[in-house]
């Protein structure tokens, strides 16, 4: 059976996600269509680089990015590191001919997304921005159920995603409450993924009309550059730094095809942990999700039965997306890990058959474009154009 050589640039909680999910792909997808091989990583420092070998199970470690970019033993690199780096990287991949799985938001800017998107073009090689929740089993059955008609035209989108783990003023200030390494805050971390989901699942996006709130002004500073995303993180009698990114966004949302929504992304949500939602309202009938029960979809069609009308429970297993590779008996219950299982076999797939995935970087781009738009609009306090 093929191997898929992988270069993994980063070993902080995504690398952790993605190695599990290589490792774990061929036990759910089998026949795998290639065996992926967790052949290096790198990184921020030859330690780091090490323990995360170690950890991870790769075979080597490397002590810069470019070792790893440059290695004729490497198929494909995985961009896991926090989003300062993804062009750079990912640039440099597509140019040395490998193929590129990169994290979410796929870049800071628009710009450097583009010019990401406009370098895997050139190079012809296969391309994928981690925005795993679409592959949860019951979006993937949201998005058939809407393909198949079942709930007519849309006519309204409503996501959230709010989490809490940053309303303490004394979470730290991490490298995602940097404009210069996250390139917006709670909008670029969280809502990028509610905005893939409404892209993917109604179509595209043309015009914003947002906010956004900075509502902690300074936190305290951090001194090594791993996040630990701040959840049990307290630190006191440090000094503080100002933040210059968003801990709140909402928008409104006019599509090409006349369906209207909204979104709101928030990290000081308390009592919200992973509360990744929506609702999609169309003429003939409703679903709604939401990933903290990442195993129902919620479906209410126009013609059922008047003594049955309102929201019904499908809980997804064998006979839905994916199930041929998950678990046999509906409700045995998937997790964060599944998804990025998922990712995985869908990346090695379509490096395997020569053939794009979805979401690819073209993807990421115009996510990218919407969350400038976002934020060009929350400055200007007006509707504000999509880029196209
Ligand atoms: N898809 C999702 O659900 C999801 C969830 C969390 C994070 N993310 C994204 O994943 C990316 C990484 O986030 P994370 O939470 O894993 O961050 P993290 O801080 O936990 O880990 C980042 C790792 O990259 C390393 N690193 C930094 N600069 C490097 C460099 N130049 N070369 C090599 N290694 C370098 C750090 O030392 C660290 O080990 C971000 O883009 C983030 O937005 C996505």
């Amino acid at each position: 059976m093929r191997q898929l050589r992988v270069g993994m640039i980063g070993g902080g909680f995504m690398g952790k996600a993605h190695a599990l999910a290589y490792a774990a792909m061929p036990m759910f997808f089998w026949p795998a269509p290639a065996i992926p091989m967790r052949r290096m990583i790198a990184d921020a420092t030859a330690e780091l680089a090490e323990e995360a070998r170690a950890r991870f199970g790769f075979e080597k470690a490397a002590r810069d990015w470019r070792e790893v970019v440059e290695s004729d033993e490497i198929d494909a690199i995985d961009i896991v590191t926090p989003n300062d780096s993804h062009a750079e990287i990912a640039i440099a991949a597509a140019r040395a001919g490998k193929h590129v799985m990169c994290e979410k938001p796929l870049a800071r800017t628009g710009a450097e997304a583009k010019a990401m998107r406009d370098a895997v073009r050139e190079a012809g090689v296969i391309n994928m921005v981690a925005f795993n929740y679409r592959h949860t089993p019951a979006v993937a059955l949201a998005k058939k159920l809407i393909a198949d008609g079942r709930i007519g035209t849309i006519l309204n989108f409503r996501g959230t995603y709010l989490q809490d783990w940053s309303a303490s003023p004394d979470s730290p200030l991490s490298w995602r409450f940097q404009k210069k390494i996250a390139g917006s805050g709670a909008l670029g971390d969280i809502g990028t993924h509610v905005i893939d989901l409404a892209r993917h699942l109604v179509g595209e996006i043309v015009a914003v009309n947002a906010m956004t709130r900075t509502y902690i002004k300074e936190r305290p500073q951090q001194n090594s550059g791993v996040d630990k995303l701040g959840a049990a993180q307290r630190l006191t009698g440090v000094p503080k730094a100002p933040v210059d990114v968003d801990d709140e966004m909402l928008t409104l949302l006019r599509f090409g095809d006349g369906a209207i929504g909204s979104i709101e992304a928030t990290r000081n949500a308390y009592g919200r942990n992973n509360y990744l939602t929506f609702e999609i309202h169309g003429a003939a009938g409703s679903l709604c999700f939401n990933y903290e029960r990442r195993d129902e979809l919620q479906v209410m069609f126009a013609d059922d039965p008047p003594d049955c009308r309102g929201f019904r429970t499908i809980y997804t297993g064998p006979a839905h997306p994916y199930g041929e590779g998950l678990w046999p008996i509906p409700a045995l219950g998937i997790g964060y890990s599944e998804t990025k299982i998922i990712e995985a076999y869908l990346f090695v797939k379509a490096v395997s058959e020569g053939r794009q995935p979805s979401p690819g970087f073209e993807d990421g781009y115009r996510v990218s474009a919407i969350a400038d738009a976002i934020i060009a609009s929350a400055e200007r306090q007006s509707w504000t154009d999509v880029a196209s």
